[in-house]
């Protein structure tokens, strides 16, 4: 043991091999099955992209209506019960937490997970990617009081995702903005909840399980939770012009601002925040919001100067997500919902090639310890 190096947080430390996604940093590109994930979301639809990510290839055309028909019939299927549960708790479920409760209540009637059964294992994950939105959605409805906006087949995914959250059809504009940081979103490599997912599947535990513990570990601060949180901290700061004093103030009390740095970003741009800013600017020309994009713009040029630190996705996606009129709570769950397309890759990847995660400790505590009489009860 003595040999290993410890590294605090894993950092640097290689957790499987996989052939799902890849942070090249020499390359300044987020390799996913190949291809650029910045060309990707150019060029293709999240679906597709959740196609290529789960199947290893761009569908046909005929593999994607297939999946479009498969989604559609999934997101149809919520079980009545979890309805239920969302009206009963209302505003006092977090959307993160009737998420998380929500997968796990899906195993309901779905028992007797068999990691060898490979079509079994692909329909439950698909069942779960078509349903996360819905959840989301309905969870979100009934805390608002508001009946639930059903489904519609008749609109993309992005689209329909949007229309259930707000019961409002998304311009084309909007529909295709979201439908970039779905892609932008939906796979990353090795981040905290992906690991929190393979480990739990490593033991052979069910999808829903692994899924469960993935959207805990996203709803945290340092890592999903933070789109929520930048949120948060533009409103609370109001003004480009009082973005400076408000950072420089934070940084002197040594916190953490959101939105910036990335373990394996750190001291360079992460190239979805990129795009994210240069969607943000499109979207302001059609729908205003020009204080925002200062307050945020200043933001980066403070943190940069000051810290050396970029933004990562999280910055961007919060002002867009606001700016396409979807409440703040949702901006971590809407995360999940387009990480789910990369998380089924990563537990199908990890049922396939299994070796049960069981790491060791460098061990600091005392040793050769001896009870005293009367020590014991
Ligand atoms: N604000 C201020 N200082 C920061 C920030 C930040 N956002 N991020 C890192 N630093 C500083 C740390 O204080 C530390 O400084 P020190 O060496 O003087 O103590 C140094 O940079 C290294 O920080 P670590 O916490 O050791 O780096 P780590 O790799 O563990 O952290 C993390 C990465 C958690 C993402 C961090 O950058 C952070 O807290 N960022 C804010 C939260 C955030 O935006 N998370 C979203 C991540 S991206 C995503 O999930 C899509």
């Amino acid at each position: 043991m003595s040999e290993i190096e410890y590294r605090p947080g894993l950092d640097g430390v290689p957790a499987v091999q996989t052939r799902i996604s890849f942070l090249d940093l020499e390359h300044e590109q987020i390799v996913i099955r190949g291809y650029d994930l910045i060309e990707l979301a150019e060029r293709l639809s999240y679906l597709e992209v959740g196609y290529l990510l789960l199947r290893g290839e761009v569908p046909q055309p005929a593999q994607l209506s297939a999946l479009e028909a498969t989604i559609r019939r999934q997101q149809a299927s919520l079980p009545p019960e979890l309805g239920q549960i969302y009206a009963a708790w209302g505003e006092r479920l977090h959307p993160m937490d009737a998420l998380r409760t929500g997968i796990s209540a899906l195993s309901a009637d779905h028992g007797g997970f068999d990691a060898d059964n490979g079509e079994g294992l692909e329909d439950t994950l698909i069942r779960l990617w078509a349903l996360v939105p819905v959840m989301i959605a309905q969870a979100h409805r009934a805390r608002t009081h508001h009946p639930f906006s059903e489904p519609r087949g008749d609109l993309p995914f992005a689209a329909n995702f949007l229309w259930m959250m707000t019961g409002i059809e998304p311009s084309p504009l909007a529909a295709r903005i979201f439908d970039r940081l779905l892609i932008l979103y939906s796979e990353h490599e090795m981040p905290n909840s992906t690991f929190a997912a393979r480990v739990i599947a490593s033991s052979l535990a069910d999808p829903y399980g692994a899924l469960t513990g993935a959207v805990a570990a996203l709803k945290g601060p340092l890592h999903g939770g933070a789109n929520e949180a930048v949120m948060h901290m533009l409103q609370a700061v109001g003004s480009a012009q009082a973005m400076e004093a408000y950072l420089l103030d934070r940084l002197k009390a040594k916190a953490r601002i959101m939105g910036f740095g990335h373990r394996v970003y750190m001291h360079r741009p992460d190239p979805r925040a990129v795009m994210t800013k240069a969607l943000l600017a499109e979207l302001v020309r059609e729908k205003g919001g020009q204080q925002l994009q200062a307050m945020c713009e200043e933001g980066e040029r403070v943190m940069r100067d000051q810290k050396g630190l970029y933004p990562n996705l999280d910055y961007y996606a919060a002002p867009v997500y606001h700016l396409l009129g979807i409440a703040t709570d949702l901006f971590t769950p809407i995360f999940f919902a387009a990480r789910t397309a990369g998380l089924a890759a990563h537990l199908r990847e990890q049922y396939a090639h299994n070796r049960l995660f069981r790491p060791r400790v460098v061990y600091l505590g005392p040793r050769g310890l001896t009870l005293r009489t009367g020590d014991s009860g």
